[in-house]
């Protein structure tokens, strides 16, 4: 990182053969990525590093970035109460079921009524995160998982792949993954009708979080995973105001330019070092482009594994 800066700090000249070489570096990485890409079944890994030049994507202003717009949210970090707060990097079920829903809300699965009549069903095809490729992200990690939080949830399929996967006896099974989601769908379920249909609406107003709950029961996962149902900037400020800090982050939220930048911005504070952020969807352009000006603005790598999962390891600063 410092040799970054001291590059940067050099006269014109020596400055432009650098981004020349940068720019050409850019478009090997992009180029050796679209090889990757022409073979999904194969988990390869392409990293790309943080670098000034995306050609695929458009330009950003760097004097408004995320920090500028959510300044309250970055600056509870400095306040004296909140740094007081012990940090919570393995809650139990229990104790997130208490802060979410109250101190003596019932179980919520044991008392779902179940007014849509709502089976199970796990034939959503739109998950990219199978059991195989998240056993191979949880490598990447180097602290015990114990607390998992997963942003766009939908039906909950990838959140059963990763359920089962953190049951096997290589990991504390007494892990939580809390599901964040508005159970409301995105932009894509409302303009198309072939989408709209898998939010199940039911008077007016979708009812995919029946079906995830159906899910959730059905895969025997009911003391594992709960659901916050709930915009995914609200979810992070909750996080950061309880001090609730993840090992694994699963961002598979929005999908419009800008607005996952917010989210991996937010999202990133929160994340226990030495975990990981993931992502789905590196093949949105959206996605990638924000992904891309997340990992310049704050100096990090991405690795791409297979065509559409992507993550970003939290290192300690040196
Ligand atoms: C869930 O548990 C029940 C009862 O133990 C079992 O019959 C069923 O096969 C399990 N389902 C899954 C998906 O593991
Ligand atoms: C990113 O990758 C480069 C090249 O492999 C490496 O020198 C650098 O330390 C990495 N940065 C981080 C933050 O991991």
């Amino acid at each position: 990182m410092k040799t970054y800066q001291l590059k940067r700090s050099t006269k014109l000249g020596i400055s432009l053969l650098l981004v020349f070489i940068v720019i050409n570096i850019a478009v090997k990485l992009f180029s050796s990525l679209e090889l990757t890409a022409k073979s999904p079944d194969n988990v390869e890994t392409s990293i790309i590093t943080h670098h000034k030049q995306h050609p695929d994507c458009a330009p950003f202003d760097r004097r408004i970035t995320p920090r500028h717009l959510f300044q309250s949210y970055f600056s509870i970090q400095q306040d004296s109460k909140w740094l007081a707060k012990p940090t919570l990097h393995s809650p139990t079920f229990q104790e997130i079921h208490r802060l979410l829903f109250g101190l003596s809300a019932p179980n919520i699965y044991a008392t779902w009524p179940n007014y849509f009549k709502q089976k199970s069903d796990s034939t959503y095809p739109h998950t990219s995160l199978s059991q195989s490729i998240f056993e191979k992200l949880t490598e990447e990690v180097d602290i015990p998982i114990r607390f998992v939080v997963e942003v766009g949830s939908f039906m909950g399929k990838s959140a059963i792949n990763i359920g089962k996967v953190l049951l096997q006896s290589q990991f504390n099974q007494n892990y939580v993954l809390l599901c964040i989601d508005t159970w409301l769908g995105g932009l894509e379920h409302w303009v198309q009708d072939d989408l709209r249909e898998m939010m199940g609406m039911a008077y007016g107003r979708p009812i995919v979080y029946e079906q995830f709950i159906a899910n959730i029961i059905a895969s025997n996962l009911t003391d594992h995973v709960l659901p916050y149902s709930t915009t995914s900037l609200l979810g992070a400020r909750f996080l950061l105001e309880k001090k609730l800090f993840p090992q694994i982050i699963y961002l598979d939220s929005a999908h419009l330019q800008g607005e996952t930048y917010i989210e991996l911005e937010l999202y990133w504070s929160i994340l226990q070092t030495g975990g990981i952020l993931v992502g789905d969807d590196w093949d949105w352009k959206a996605v990638r482009c924000d992904v891309l000006i997340f990992i310049d603005s704050n100096q990090l790598n991405v690795t791409v594994l297979s065509t559409k999962t992507w993550f970003i390891k939290k290192q300690k600063r040196a």
